[in-house]
């Protein structure tokens, strides 16, 4: 593709997004937007790129071609396992009155994260307790498939327990199907990462996880930053496995607690009292309670 039409959608993708795009990736641009400039009648990716300068349309198509989605069931293992030996127990013996557990999955991807806690959280909650788990991400694209819940086989490979698929799954077609029980614990909203977090609300566990690597340092410490309000007090913030030795400036610092669950490493407010509690034991959820007719 020309020098030209890579500036201009790199441009495109760093202002909407704050994804960097550097000069070396033209190969990549080119393989993501060829198929849609083929769609489009466009009779190359240059030609495709001047359409995507005045079509609305198209240039949301090629903002979600150019967000790097990569995920999976239980993605590294550890924070999952953390999250049941430690974050949920620690998280339920401070909120025994209310008795609900509220996540965020921001940059949510295709939604394998945001449904991996939901698994968790029926297998671990016990009766009586709620949970809500919000999936945010800045493909629309992929926001449809986290509502959709449908995944072809090759996803369902990529790290699913077979006991897992055998009770969280229904065919649907050559796809499988989340169980509607797990959907109505998960609710979408598009949100940029770059912009206001205005009405978002407070959670005990954010996963930021493998997005901040795709923003320059001002955007990452500013993100982390303005990500703090929305962590409840005693609640955590997880980044992904490359993204937990981010350097911090001294502001940061003061507003983050590093704490070492096992192999991972998690974020806290500052201050954050309560201390992990072991030994939270599977127990039936109303969920399970629903899903085998129980
Ligand atoms: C590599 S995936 C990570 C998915 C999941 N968190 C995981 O760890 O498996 C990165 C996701 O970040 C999203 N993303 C990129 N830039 C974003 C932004 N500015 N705001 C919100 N989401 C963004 C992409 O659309 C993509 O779905």
């Amino acid at each position: 593709m020309a020098p030209a039409s890579f500036q201009q959608i790199a441009a495109l993708v760093l202002r909407e997004t704050s994804i960097i795009y550097e000069p070396r990736k033209e190969y990549l641009v080119e393989a993501r937007l060829h198929p849609l400039a083929v769609q489009a009648g466009c009779s190359s990716v240059d030609q495709y790129v001047a359409l995507v300068g005045v079509d609305a349309q198209e240039r949301r198509k090629a903002i979600d071609a150019l967000t790097i989605n990569e995920t999976s069931w239980f993605r590294d293992n550890a924070p999952y396992q953390a999250f049941t030996e430690t974050m949920l127990p620690a998280l339920m013996a401070g909120r025994t009155e209310r008795r609900h557990i509220s996540i965020w999955s921001a940059a949510c991807s295709s939604g394998q994260e945001a449904y991996s806690i939901a698994m968790l959280l029926d297998q671990h909650l016990p009766a009586g307790w709620t949970a809500d788990i919000l999936a945010t991400d800045v493909s629309t694209a992929m926001l449809a498939r986290v509502e959709a819940g449908r995944y072809s086989q090759v996803e369902m490979n990529r790290g699913l327990p077979a006991t897992s698929l055998v009770k969280y799954f229904t065919r649907a077609g050559s796809e499988w199907q989340v169980v509607p029980a797990l959907r109505d614990m998960v609710r979408t909203r598009h949100l940029n990462l770059a912009d206001s977090y205005i009405g978002i609300g407070t959670f005990d566990l954010v996963l930021l996880r493998n997005v901040l690597i795709y923003f320059d340092q001002p955007t990452r410490h500013d993100i982390l930053r303005r990500i703090h309000p929305h962590v409840a007090g005693d609640g955590y913030l997880l980044l992904g496995s490359s993204e937990t030795t981010l350097d911090m400036p001294a502001d940061l610092t003061a507003l983050w607690d590093r704490e070492q669950l096992g192999r991972v490493q998690a974020h806290r407010p500052a201050g954050a009292t309560n201390r992990p509690v072991h030994g939270l034991s599977a127990t039936a959820s109303p969920i399970s309670a629903a899903l085998t007719g129980a």
